[in-house]
């Protein structure tokens, strides 16, 4: 059932779809809430021709205060009739986590792109099940992993390299407690939130591990904690990471701080800055007396180390870098 139709526009659903500079995608997206309006507010902001063309749920207030975020876009209370009707290239799912794999499925039997939200599935046969439909159709599939492509990501990964090699990883996010909508004062209980709120610590942690070592990462420890804290140490060949995602911890904070034999370097994603910390170099004794005895010039920061003045050295050498656009 078709609720709503775009403000008259001939080619909403269905109809031309070209602009000036390529062909426009035609994006649909499932559910109406806060992300799914933070969807239709970036898709229309978008650099390449896209635009919001239908929205599905099953809530009419949700549908009524999408109508303010995506004017133009038709509206439906199921994805299988937003699909019903054509004219979609792409659909966004942007509903509560337990429904992402049915939708998931649904939009690629009918031959669609998808683009869904974090957690992507709620378990990784699910996940592999949403990739292997994928491929057989040749169609594209993008999980809500934003934080991969912000500033403190990038900019981290162009200085790993000037961190020597790299020896730890941590991820360290600490999250407010999300109440139920509507009403909001039912905390939700703490394995939701943590099912939740996991996944952007875990692909960063994971993304910086790939990007610093070889290997596959190997789980060596984890402990789940009845407040809502999730410790985990991981190894991956010669690198450890260790992810701490708690609901307990105060201030509210979300970095990883990746440390090298160079210097450290820390990637704040609430500041949106990276603040790398330039170390001494780590040197044998028989590298120093070498350097010494030959009259290599004195390194002062690595020089200082030796009579424990690094610390003050490496702050005072920290340099912010500005991640804000
Ligand atoms: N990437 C991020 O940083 C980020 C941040 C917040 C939330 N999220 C994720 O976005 C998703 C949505 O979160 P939200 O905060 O927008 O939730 P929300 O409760 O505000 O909105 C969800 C909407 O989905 C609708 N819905 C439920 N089942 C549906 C179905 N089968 N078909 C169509 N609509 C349906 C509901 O009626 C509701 O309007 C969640 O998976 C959440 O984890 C991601």
């Amino acid at each position: 059932m078709l609720l709503t139709t775009s403000r008259g526009r001939e080619n909403s659903i269905g109809g031309s779809t070209q602009q000036p500079g390529g062909q426009e995608l035609r994006v649909a997206i499932v559910g109406s809430g806060k992300m799914a309006a933070n969807h239709a507010r970036a898709v229309a902001s978008c650099t390449v021709p896209a635009r919001v063309v239908a929205v599905a749920d099953p809530s009419e207030v949700a549908l009524a205060a999408m109508r303010h975020v995506a004017p133009d876009a038709n509206q439906f209370i199921s994805l299988t009739e937003l699909l019903a009707a054509g004219g979609v290239d792409v659909v966004h799912i942007c509903t509560p986590p337990a429904s992402h794999v049915p939708l998931a499925m649904e939009a690629l039997e009918a031959g669609r792109h998808i683009y869904v939200e974090k957690p992507f599935a709620e378990s990784s046969n699910d996940a592999e099940r949403i990739l292997e439909i994928a491929k057989d159709r040749g169609l594209k599939v993008a999980a809500g992993h934003q934080l991969l492509h912000e500033k403190p990501t990038r900019v981290a990964a162009e200085l790993l390299p000037s961190l020597g090699r790299i020896s730890h990883i941590e991820s360290y996010f600490s999250f407010r407690t999300v109440r139920r909508v509507p009403g909001g004062r039912v905390p939700l209980a703490s394995d939701l939130q943590l099912l939740d709120i996991l996944p952007h610590p875990v692909y960063l942690l994971l993304h910086f591990l790939n990007l610093s070592g070889s290997g596959r990462p190997e789980l060596l420890a984890l402990n789940i904690g009845e407040g809502g804290t999730v410790h985990a140490l991981i190894k991956q060949g010669h690198l450890t990471g260790s992810l701490v995602v708690t609901l307990e911890g105060r201030p509210v904070e979300s970095y990883m701080r990746i440390v090298g034999t160079n210097g450290a370097l820390h990637a704040d994603y609430i500041r949106g800055t990276v603040q790398r910390l330039i170390g001494p170099g780590i040197q044998d004794g028989r590298q120093r007396r070498r350097r010494r005895a030959s009259g290599g010039s004195r390194n002062p920061v690595s020089d200082r180390s030796d009579d424990h003045n690094a610390y003050g050295a490496i702050v005072s050498d920290a340099r912010w870098i500005s991640t804000e656009s």
